[in-house]
């Protein structure tokens, strides 16, 4: 029998420590380091077979005689995953997808893994298999490529992956499985770890990608420690808000590719549709012309997004106003109050103002302040900007209307999106063209007032 040995790690930062303390000197947090067993002496599945087959030892190679595997991505189908992971997937990485719990990272994967043009193996530890069939039938019913299977131990999944051969490798999730080689229970810092080292292993020595799914905590970090960030290739996180269709799929950390692209979905009965116009959905498509909304030309990482921006102000029932968002930071609404009541001359101090982002995202693009100020105006006054009117302009302190960055993308998009009239900063620099879009060059609030109202 071999001795147990055990180790102690902080359960926020994976640190190790040979005795427990109150303070993990690694990442400053209080009573986050437990005592976990590890008996690691013998040599993982991966490692024992790499032994029997004769050990390849690598060495060091010119630049130029390094074989380029960068051409051959591998398209899984879905033009939006694609696009985050930087055009395919690239053979031998291993793609962490987080987020929280029901936002569909399994019906994500899965349904990649059903419409793959590659032989894959979908490993779940979470669902029977009869239960995955189920989803499987309301999302793509006649998958050929694709092999289910429902087990936890890394040494049975390396078993079945070498009888079937898979191109791709799919895991859900990396916090149910456990290795034999690490006593620890399923979950901890050192299972995790010890798993992820596995599949990595595997990914980089046969060129398999692994993709796989972690789960995400109360704090937004993926649970389990931050090194398992640090061993992938890419980590992708899938968000957006439970109670709307919406979701993004965001590149946190990409070795192949700008983390700057994202993927937009929409969750309907039969899984996730990928949306290629996100603009369309996101401003409401009847005619009528309501006061108090305004659209914003903004940008979510490279991609242009056209987004509608509601506002309702009303005079306020108790002494204190009301300020409430929804997708917008509250602080920065309470500045762009203030900068209207004093350098725009507007009494809002004695309003309730209420601020909403349609379609349940959140944005931080300061480019959209010009219209939130716009259906705040057009909500106070009771007037109405018309439809095909946007805006792309950031507010500074003294009521100034700062540029913003690829203003020339917003205005395309704008354009392509058959809007008549952008408001943009005076201190943009643009190329005169020939548009078929309006370029109001504006660079005090004023402007902007006695031009729309
Ligand atoms: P799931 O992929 O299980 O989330 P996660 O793996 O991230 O925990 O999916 C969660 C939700 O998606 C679930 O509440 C039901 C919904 N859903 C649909 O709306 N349509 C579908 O086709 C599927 C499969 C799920
Ligand atoms: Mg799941």
């Amino acid at each position: 029998m071999a001795k147990v040995k055990t180790s102690y790690f902080c359960q926020h930062c994976g640190a190790q420590y040979a005795k427990w303390q109150g303070q993990c000197t690694s990442c400053r947090s209080w009573n986050t380091i437990v005592e976990e067993v590890v008996r690691k002496e013998e040599k993982s599945p991966w490692e024992q077979q790499e032994q029997q087959g004769g050990k390849k030892v690598s060495r060091p190679l010119k630049i130029k005689e390094i074989s380029q595997s960068e051409e051959h991505r591998m398209r899984s189908g879905n033009t939006e995953l694609d696009r985050v992971l930087g055009g395919g997937i690239v053979p031998g990485s291993v793609v962490l997808l987080g987020g929280e719990p029901g936002i569909g990272k399994s019906t994500l994967l899965l349904q990649i893994a059903l419409r793959l043009p590659y032989k894959t193996l979908y490993v779940s530890g979470e669902e029977s298999q009869s239960q995955i069939r189920m989803r499987a039938e309301r999302i793509a019913p006649d998958s050929e490529h694709c092999y289910i299977l429902t087990e936890t131990k890394t040494q049975h999944i390396f078993k079945q992956v070498q009888g079937i051969a898979p191109d791709i490798l799919i895991v859900d999730s990396i916090q149910t499985l456990h290795s034999d080689y690490i006593e620890s229970s399923a979950g901890s810092i050192s299972q995790i770890r010890e798993c992820t080292a596995e599949l990595i292993k595997f990914a980089k020595e046969t060129g398999t990608p692994v993709m796989l799914i972690g789960h995400i905590t109360k704090e937004g970090n993926i649970a389990g420690p931050k090194i398992l960030e640090h061993m992938v290739d890419t980590v992708l996180q899938f968000e957006g808000d439970r109670n709307y269709v919406y979701r993004i799929l965001r590149s946190l950390k990409n070795r192949f590719g700008s983390t700057a692209e994202l993927g937009i979905y929409e969750m309907q009965g039969n899984g996730l549709r990928e949306v290629s116009n996100p603009s369309e959905i996101l401003i409401s498509q009847s005619d009528e012309t309501l006061s108090g909304t305004a659209i914003a030309a903004t940008l979510e990482g490279m991609r242009p997004l056209m987004i509608e921006i509601q506002a309702l102000v009303s005079t306020a029932v108790y002494g204190t106003p009301q300020r409430s968002t929804t997708g917008y930071n509250a602080k920065r609404l309470n500045m762009l109050l203030a900068v209207l009541e004093k350098r725009a001359g507007f009494r809002l101090g004695a309003k309730d103002v209420f601020l909403n982002i349609t379609g349940g995202i959140s944005v931080d693009d300061p480019a959209i302040d010009l219209a939130v100020v716009a259906a705040i105006l057009s909500s106070n006054e009771d007037i109405a900007v018309e439809k095909n009117i946007c805006f792309a302009a950031e507010i500074g302190l003294a009521g100034e209307i700062r540029p913003v960055q690829r203003v020339e993308q917003r205005i395309l998009e704008a354009e392509k999106l058959g809007f008549s009239t952008i408001f943009i900063s005076g201190q943009n620099k643009i190329v005169p063209e020939n548009r078929n879009i309006r370029v109001v060059l504006v660079s005090r609030i004023e402007d902007v007032i006695s031009d729309l109202f």
